[in-house]
């Protein structure tokens, strides 16, 4: 897509073309997707079984918003903290080609049923540890020359050209906030997943907080290894209010980590505006509903 620039007075001589090196949208679609905020709760998201199964999803419209923005069609969308799936199948839809990395091998095979349901051969799930993302050990023994996965560069590791990602928020599915009706309470009475796993290498599982947000921040540096140059990544995390009643920012918190290596660019808001109210701390305290997330955008610089 060509964009016209119109710089001022003498029209003819001052007009030039600039050639839309990002993504495949018009001008129109473009701007649209720059407003700070966006509500994204769509039908399929909430009617979706792996929605409930699995904890914590983001919709694929999401993926779908940020996946267009930042890649052309057919370009290497890489999600490290891969869950059930949301964003190969958003990649997968908008003709994109996907990795995915997932520690439960529960998870992992759920992916893997969707994505062959939907004939997503370009999206690839892989069982593993985000740790290693910059190990090249782990890209040879998972993707080696095997057809269709994104090649090695010659360090070994591959180089994609977005990465979109929801790591856990800390240990917050550990703790219910709620009386009777909260999330955790319903999902524990019917029997669902109340947390990710219970393996010493799920993020989710780290106690400290501070300790947390320095394990993610370490495997967000790792990612950089393995994005190439000027490419973009968006992180989607919440603030989060400990039962103890005191919120931890773990949105801001982890945009200064992360800024430590990739440059920061701004942030989206999802705004959920479906979703249950509790009356978490009527009559005598202040509890926010959080129905709010921070699509952190990043950006790689140049090598
Ligand atoms: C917030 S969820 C991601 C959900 C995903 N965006 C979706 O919509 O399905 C975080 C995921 O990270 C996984 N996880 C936790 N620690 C991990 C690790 N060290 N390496 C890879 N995945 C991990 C959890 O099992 C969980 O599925």
């Amino acid at each position: 897509m060509a964009v016209q620039i119109d710089k001022g007075t003498s029209a003819r001589s001052r007009t030039r073309v600039r050639k839309n090196t990002l993504n495949d949208l018009s001008g129109r679609q473009w701007i649209k997707r720059t407003k700070s905020w966006l509500v994204c709760d769509s039908r399929r998201y909430h009617r979706n079984r792996d929605t409930e199964l699995h904890p914590a999803r983001y919709p694929e419209e999401l993926v779908i918003e940020f996946v267009e923005f930042f890649t052309k069609a057919d370009q290497w969308v890489l999600d490290p903290f891969a869950g059930t799936a949301a964003t190969l199948v958003g990649a997968h839809e908008t003709g994109r080609r996907s990795v995915g990395i997932e520690l439960s091998a529960n998870y992992a095979e759920m992916s893997r049923l969707r994505l062959r349901e939907i004939g997503a051969a370009d999206a690839h799930v892989l069982v593993g540890d985000a740790r290693e993302v910059a190990s090249e050990r782990f890209w040879a023994r998972e993707l080696g020359t095997r057809a269709g996965c994104p090649s090695l560069g010659p360090e070994g590791l591959p180089q994609f050209d977005f990465l979109m990602t929801s790591p856990p928020y800390w240990n917050m599915l550990r703790k219910s906030r709620g009386g009777v009706e909260s999330t955790h309470k319903q999902r524990a009475a019917g029997g669902l997943d109340t947390v990710y796993s219970d393996d010493h290498s799920d993020l989710g599982n780290l106690p400290d907080y501070d300790e947390f947000i320095e394990a993610l921040g370490a495997i967000f540096d790792n990612c950089y290894r393995v994005l190439r140059d000027r490419a973009y990544m968006v992180v989607v995390v919440q603030n989060v209010r400990v039962p103890e009643g005191e919120v931890r920012p773990l949105a801001w918190d982890l945009q200064r980590r992360i800024s430590r290596t990739f440059s920061f660019q701004g942030e989206r808001i999802w705004c959920q505006d479906s979703k249950k109210l509790g009356i978490w701390g009527y009559p005598t305290v202040f509890v926010p509903n959080y129905h709010h997330h921070y699509c952190l955008i990043f950006r790689k610089r140049q090598g």
